[in-house]
């Protein structure tokens, strides 16, 4: 299949564009689209058929469920069973925008979208192009991030065509995604909201809104988020975790010693002022460090580093979801 590229205006998108992206979703195709996290990759989300195209287009594990996106909080309750006040509450603060609530699904949302479970996520993004996308659709999308399972995410166009190119009908280039990292997750089925996955609204935003927030999944069912698989969002290129810039540096040398080429990706420090050479040095802001970090990996992955020594930030909320895709991207399985 040749995957068409369109460009389209991701704050004034066009409408001839949206309309004929908005015709091979009708059709049971596959549109990759800018949001304000990372790339999605959109399909009808109530046919089961067009989602199962997301799932081979991917590689992606059916035991991995997939987050529905609306264009409007009203739209809701045509997938959700039930719409929790502490649902209600988060959505009222954080939509559109970077939060993902797991609610009970509604009979109409097919099991593959929800990997047989009882639940449905969903989000209402908050970028031009995918809500124009699932306004002229006119059903709610199902869309993981557009990369192949396990890869990294994809924060440009560019990023969506190194994993799917030939796989997929259609790429909706915006541009840059302005977050760089992947929605936050909440579980609002209990009586304690939970924080499934870790993304750019940290725990003291949703706590200052909805009380107490737990945070990690239960140990049983399927809502587990793939998020919880070790190995995810991944680069082909060994990545060793330091916990300070002195011990990212010594290793580093010590790897250089014995020939190998070595790098070293980090927050700035003033550890890193007399480094020109051999690093990857982004943001100390955890915002814009984020934003940053799926383009620096794709980077560090086109180059040919035996090993990369990553600094890990600090462990505060803020930093949360920088550590766990750190993490997950340095675990070998
Ligand atoms: O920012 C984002 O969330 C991006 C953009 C495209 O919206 N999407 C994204 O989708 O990251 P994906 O499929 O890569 O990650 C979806 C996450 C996974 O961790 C999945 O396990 C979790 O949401 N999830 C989906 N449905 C769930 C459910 N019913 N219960 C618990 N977790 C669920
Ligand atoms: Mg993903």
């Amino acid at each position: 299949m040749e995957t068409s590229v369109l460009k389209v205006d991701p704050t004034n998108p066009e409408s001839d564009v949206i309309g004929r992206a908005a015709a091979v979703i009708r059709s049971g195709g596959l549109v990759a689209f800018p949001t304000e996290t990372v790339y999605g990759l959109g399909a009808k989300g109530l046919s089961a058929e067009a989602v199962a195209g997301i799932f081979n287009a991917k590689g992606r594990p059916s035991t991995n469920p997939l987050i529905l996106h609306v264009s409007d909080a009203s739209e809701v309750l045509n997938v959700a069973a039930d719409w929790p006040a502490t649902a209600q509450t988060l959505a009222a603060r954080f939509w559109p925008g970077p939060l993902t609530l797991v609610v009970p699904k509604r009979d109409s949302v097919p099991h593959i979208v929800t990997a047989g479970g009882p639940t449905v996520a969903v989000r209402c993004p908050n970028h031009a192009v995918a809500r124009a996308l699932i306004r002229a659709a006119g059903v709610p999308l199902a869309a993981p991030s557009a990369n192949r399972s396990t890869e990294l995410s994809p924060t440009h166009a560019g990023h969506v065509l190194k994993g799917l190119n030939g796989r997929i009908a259609m790429v909706l280039d915006g541009g840059r995604c302005s977050g760089g990292l992947e929605s936050t997750v909440v579980d609002v089925t209990g009586e304690i909201p939970r924080m499934l996955r870790p993304g750019l609204i940290t725990v003291p935003m949703l706590e200052a809104v909805c009380g107490r927030v737990e945070v990690g999944a239960k140990s049983e069912g399927v809502a587990r988020a793939p998020g919880q698989m070790a190995k995810h969002y991944s680069p082909r290129t060994p990545l060793a975790l330091c916990a300070t810039p002195t011990d990212a540096l010594t290793s580093a040398a010590r790897a250089r010693a014995q020939g190998q080429n070595a790098w070293i990706m980090a927050p700035d420090s003033k550890e890193f002022d007399q480094l020109d050479e051999g690093a990857d040095i982004l943001s100390a802001l955890p915002e814009r460090y984020g934003a940053e970090l799926y383009d620096v990996l794709h980077m560090i992955d086109g180059a040919e580093h035996d090993i990369v020594f990553v600094v890990l930030p600090p462990d505060t909320p803020e930093w949360a979801a920088v550590r766990d895709r750190l993490t997950r991207a340095a675990a070998r399985e």
